[in-house]
């Protein structure tokens, strides 16, 4: 079984959305084998967006993200990787597939709802960041 890292981001841990989002996961077929509120400090968040330091949208994302509590999960299935970034859509909620997680869910390209991540090696990556083996229960 394939995983990935999810996080459901601040604006829909505030509206309240937090089981829609995990319903459209669940039906395309995603579990949830780890999943945690968190209330990320501006230093953390700087260190898991590293790979985006350089960009102009890095400052406001970090300030963002620590904004509020978000659900980080650990999703598992076959390609979980693909089939988590094809359910939650374009970054940009305005050019997202019909019936994704972005186009019906999203406010903007930052308030987005859900990260997820790209790679099977970032999805490594990123579980390692936020859980111990321990707390993933396939
Ligand atoms: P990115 O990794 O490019 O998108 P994705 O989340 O689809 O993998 O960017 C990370 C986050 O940064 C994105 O979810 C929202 C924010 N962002 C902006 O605020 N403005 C932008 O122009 C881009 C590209 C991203
Ligand atoms: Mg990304």
């Amino acid at each position: 079984m394939e995983k990935t890292l999810s996080i459901i981001k601040p604006d829909a841990v505030a509206r309240n959305i937090t089981g829609k989002v995990n319903d459209r996961l669940e039906t395309v077929g995603l579990k949830i084998v780890a999943q945690k509120k968190l209330l990320l400090t501006k230093a953390q968040v700087e260190k898991f967006y590293e790979i985006h330091k350089d960009k102009a949208f890095y400052d406001s994302i970090c300030e963002y993200m620590s904004s509020g509590p978000v659900v980080v999960q650990v999703l598992a299935g076959p390609d979980a990787v693909e089939v988590n970034r094809k359910a939650m859509g374009a970054t940009n909620p305005a050019n997202a597939e019909v019936g994704s997680i972005r186009r019906d869910f999203g406010e903007s390209i930052e308030r987005n709802v859900v990260h997820g991540s790209d790679s099977n090696e970032n999805a490594v990556k990123e579980i390692a960041f936020f859980f111990s083996g321990i707390e993933i229960i396939e």
